[in-house]
């Protein structure tokens, strides 16, 4: 976090979020959905391409900052599946907006230490896109520091059925057919040795999950605003890791008073019926 103080300006509404955030529970993952570029754009009578171009800044910000507080891994859903069904031009604007961002940002994401992994059916990603994200990811690939990743032509439906017929083949191959564990499952996963993301933030107001890592949000604590993406910024961020602290996390069993309450003798318990 030394690096973030470092970052902004003392006094600022930054450094005072910042200031009352826990560095010793931070959320180890941090997952967007970064929903609302088109409706922003549309808002403002621009075509939503523009609001694409706007939203490049608010990922720029966000990894730069959860590199300097500490956090060990943020994964973006930049592209659904589902993102194909619209217009050829404003898919060919997305992808043109990654490699230019990519190509502009490599030398400050190394130098952030940053390392890149892509989620998704990247097969299906036009050659080019494809070249320069290998390139990248070869290029971060002994980085240390914040994970990022990046979904593109992802879904989590696709992303089990993958992990499934990856564990059917590996059987078939190896001539064994031994039950399916949670374990197997995971490790099939393209997010495969990644902690599961703590902290779930979506843009845009919407109270939806639009088909991201289905099976790694079971216990997510989910963090939605009504900002579009075009306008998240370093406060809005530092609110939802603040927010998140101020939450139980119990997943499934009971609270830490709950639980000294059921111990606790008759006695005790009858005051607090
Ligand atoms: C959702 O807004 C946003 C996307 C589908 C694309 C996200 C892409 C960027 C932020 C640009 C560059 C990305 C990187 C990683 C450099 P929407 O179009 O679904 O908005 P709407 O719901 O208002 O239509």
């Amino acid at each position: 976090m030394e690096k973030f103080f470092n970052a902004v300006k003392p006094g600022s509404r930054e450094a005072h979020l910042a200031a009352e955030i826990d560095p010793r529970r931070l959320p180890r993952h941090i997952a967007i959905i970064m929903d609302g570029n088109g409706r922003w754009a549309q808002r403002r009578h621009l075509p939503r391409v523009a609001g694409h171009r706007s939203g490049v800044r608010p990922v720029r910000e966000t990894i730069e900052s959860c590199a300097q507080l500490g956090i060990g891994y943020l994964t973006l859903y930049a592209f659904s599946v589902e993102n194909w069904k619209r217009p050829r031009t404003e898919v060919d604007t997305l992808w043109q907006l990654l490699r230019h961002s990519l190509i502009k940002e490599l030398p400050e994401l190394k130098r952030n230490g940053v390392r890149l992994q892509i989620l998704g059916r990247m097969e299906a990603l036009p050659e080019e896109v494809q070249r320069d994200l290998d390139a990248a990811m070869l290029d971060t690939a002994a980085n240390t520091g914040l994970q990022l990743s990046i979904a593109l032509n992802y879904s989590g439906r696709s992303e089990i059925v993958d992990a499934v017929n990856a564990i059917v083949q590996q059987q078939r191959r190896l001539g064994v057919s031994t039950a399916v564990t949670e374990e197997t499952i995971a490790a099939n996963l393209y997010t495969a040795g990644m902690p599961d993301p703590d902290l779930l933030i979506r843009t845009s107001g919407e109270m939806r999950i639009s088909n991201f890592l289905l099976w790694q949000i079971a216990y997510s604590e989910i963090w939605v605003t009504e900002k579009m993406w075009p306008e998240f910024r370093r406060t809005d961020l530092l609110q939802a890791i603040l927010d998140y602290q101020k939450r139980e996390r119990r997943y499934g069993g009971l609270t830490e008073t709950e639980s000294a309450e059921e111990l606790a003798p008759v006695a005790v318990r009858s005051r607090h019926p």
